[in-house]
C-alpha cells in the first residue's frame, strides 16, 4: 500500500531517536562554540547575547511602543502597563503591510517605511506630541554590545534590504525618523522575536527562561549563566542568549541528514548556503518541501498518474498552510483533494492518502529536529542548575506551531522524550512578542531615567 512505499521513498526523512539523539548532542557542541572566546568569531551558531539580565518582575510600568518586524506581519503596538492592586497590560495594534519590493530594495527605504508607519500610528494614537520609549522586536541575528544597539550580521527569511547588514538598526530608524522631523521617539531596546516571546510569556510564568519561534523562520533563545558567556564582562546572574539556531549546519555538520530536497530549497533560496537548519524546519520553506517532493514522485509515475502541471511546477503554489489543512484529523483529506484539484492533477482517493502521508513525514521531521535543538537548551539548564531533574516553561510563538494541527502536540511528546529527566511546559505566546519588548524597554527605561 502507498504509506509503505512513501515510508521507503522518504526514508531520509524519517529521523529516529538515535539520530535525534545524536543530533541534540551535536547541538550542544554548537553551543558551547558559540559561548567561548576563542570559537564565537567563527561559531556556525552565534549565541548573541542580548543583554537582557531577568524576565519581568511585575514591577514595570508605563506607556510604551513596540515596533515587530520580521515575521509574517509588521506590527505596531502600544503597551500600557499600569499598577493599581496588580500589573495590568492595555495594548492596541495594527498591522502594516510590507511590500516584496520594500523588504529587497534599499536600506534607506526600508527604514522610511518603518517611519511612516510608526508616524500613521502615532497619528492614530494621538500621541505625536509625545516621546515614547520604543521597543524594538527585530527578529533578525544581531550584534549587541548595549541593549539599544543591534548590528545586522545577515538578513534571513524573506528580507534582503541592501546596505543594512553591518549597520546598526537604532541608527537607521533614528535617521529616518530625524529626516521625517514630524514626531520624536525614544529606542530604547532591540530585541529578537524569541527574547520578547520569552519576555511576554515570562509575565504570566515566572519560570519561563527559553524563548521558541517556529513560524516563518525558528529560533530560540534561553538564560545562560554570566560565567559561562566569555564575551560579554561579569560573571554574576544570567543573560539571555539568542542562539540563532536557524544557521545550525552551515559549516556542514548536517550533510548526513539533509537530501536532495533541502538542497534544492537552499539553492531557490534568496540566502543559498545559509540557515540550512531553518530550511528543513520552518513555515517559509515547509509547503514547498512538499511540493518539490509531490513533483519528483509524479515525474516518476508514483502520484496522479504521472500528471504534472504548470501550477504543480510553481515555484510557492503549495504552501505552508495547505500541509497544515491537509494534517488535520477529520477534513484533511477533503482538503487534499481541494488543494491538488486546484493545481490541476486530477488526484485520486489514494493520491490524497499518500500527499497527507507526505506532509506528515515533513512537518514531524521538523518537529523532531526542534525537539533535538531544544532538548540541548533544556540539558544546558539542567547542568547549570546543577539539578537532576529540571522544571521549566518554554514560551512559544510562531505561525507554523500554531495553526499545524498536530506539531505542537508532537514537539512536546519528542521533546519529553528526548529529556525524560524534565518537567517541561511549552506556554503558547497569546499576545507576540511585543508586550515582552515593552517589558524590556520599561527596565531600560527604568534604568535610563536614574542616570539622568
Ligand atoms: C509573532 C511575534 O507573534 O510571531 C513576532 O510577535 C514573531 O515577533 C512571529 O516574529 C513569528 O511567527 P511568524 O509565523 O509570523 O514568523
Ligand atoms: C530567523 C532569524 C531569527 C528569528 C527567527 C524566527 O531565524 O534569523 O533572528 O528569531 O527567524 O523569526
Amino acid at each position: 500500500f502507498s504509506k509503505s512505499i512513501i515510508d521507503k521513498y522518504l526514508y531520509s526523512m524519517r529521523l529516529s531517536d538515535e539520530t535525534l539523539v545524536d543530533i541534540m548532542a551535536r547541538f550542544r557542541r554548537e553551543m558551547q562554540n558559540g559561548l567561548s572566546r576563542d570559537f564565537n568569531p567563527t561559531a556556525t551558531v552565534k549565541m548573541l547575547p542580548t543583554f537582557v539580565r531577568s524576565i519581568p518582575d511585575g514591577s514595570e510600568k508605563g506607556d510604551f511602543i513596540a515596533l515587530d518586524l520580521g515575521g509574517s506581519y509588521f506590527r505596531i503596538l502600544r503597551v500600557k502597563v499600569s499598577h493599581e492592586k496588580k500589573q495590568t497590560v492595555q495594548m492596541e495594534t495594527e498591522i502594516y503591510d510590507t511590500p516584496e519590493d520594500i523588504m529587497h530594495g534599499s536600506g534607506t527605504r526600508l527604514f522610511d517605511h518603518v517611519a511612516e508607519c510608526l508616524g500613521d500610528f502615532m497619528e492614530k494614537q494621538q500621541i505625536k506630541d509625545k516621546k515614547l520609549p520604543v521597543g524594538f522586536t527585530f527578529s533578525f541575528p544581531c550584534r549587541q554590545s548595549k541593549l539599544d544597539e543591534g548590528i545586522l550580521i545577515t538578513w534571513t527569511k524573506r528580507f534582503k534590504a541592501s546596505g543594512v547588514e553591518g549597520a546598526d538598526v537604532v541608527k537607521l530608524l533614528n535617521k529616518a525618523i530625524k529626516k521625517r522631523g514630524d514626531y520624536d521617539a525614544d529606542i530604547m531596546a532591540v530585541v529578537n522575536d524569541t527574547v520578547g516571546t520569552m519576555m511576554t510569556c515570562g509575565f504570566d510564568d515566572q519560570r519561563c527562561e527559553v524563548g521558541l519561534i517556529i513560524g516563518t523562520g525558528t529560533n530560540a533563545c534561553y538564560m545562560e549563566e554570566m560565567r559561562h558567556i566569555d564575551l560579554v564582562e561579569g560573571d554574576e546572574g544570567r543573560m539571555c542568549i539568542n542562539t540563532e539556531w536557524g544557521a545550525f549546519g552551515d559549516d556542514g555538520s548536517l550533510e548526513d541528514i539533509r537530501t536532495e530536497f533541502d538542497r534544492e530549497i537552499d539553492r531557490g533560496s534568496l540566502n543559498p548556503g545559509k540557515q540550512l537548519f531553518e530550511k528543513m524546519v520552518s513555515g517559509l520553506y515547509m509547503g514547498e518541501l512538499v511540493r518539490l517532493i509531490l513533483v519528483k514522485m509524479a515525474k516518476e509515475g508514483l502520484l496522479f498518474e504521472g500528471r504534472i502541471t504548470p501550477e504543480l511546477l510553481t515555484k510557492g503554489k503549495f504552501e505552508t498552510k495547505h500541509v497544515s489543512a491537509i494534517e488535520k484529523s477529520k477534513e484533511g483529506l477533503n482538503k487534499a483533494k481541494e488543494i491538488l484539484t486546484r493545481l490541476g492533477v486530477e488526484p485520486s482517493h489514494e493520491d490524497c492518502i499518500a500527499v497527507h502521508h507526505v506532509c506528515t513525514i515533513v512537518s514531524f521531521r521538523s518537529a523532531n529536529l526542534v525537539a533535538s535543538t531544544l532538548g540541548a537548551i533544556l540539558n544546558q539548564l539542567r547542568d547549570n542548575k546543577g539539578v537532576t531533574r529540571l522544571r521549566t516553561t518554554v514560551g512559544v510563538d510562531g505561525s507554523l506551531y500554531k495553526m499545524h494541527p498536530q506539531y505542537a502536540r508532537r514537539l512536546q511528546k519528542t521533546t519529553r522524550r528526548l529529556v525524560p529527566d524534565s518537567d517541561v511546559r511549552f506556554l503558547l505566546s497569546e499576545s507576540g512578542s511585543g508586550k515582552g519588548a515593552a517589558m524590556v524597554t520599561a527596565v531600560a527605561y527604568r534604568l535610563s531615567a536614574q542616570h539622568r
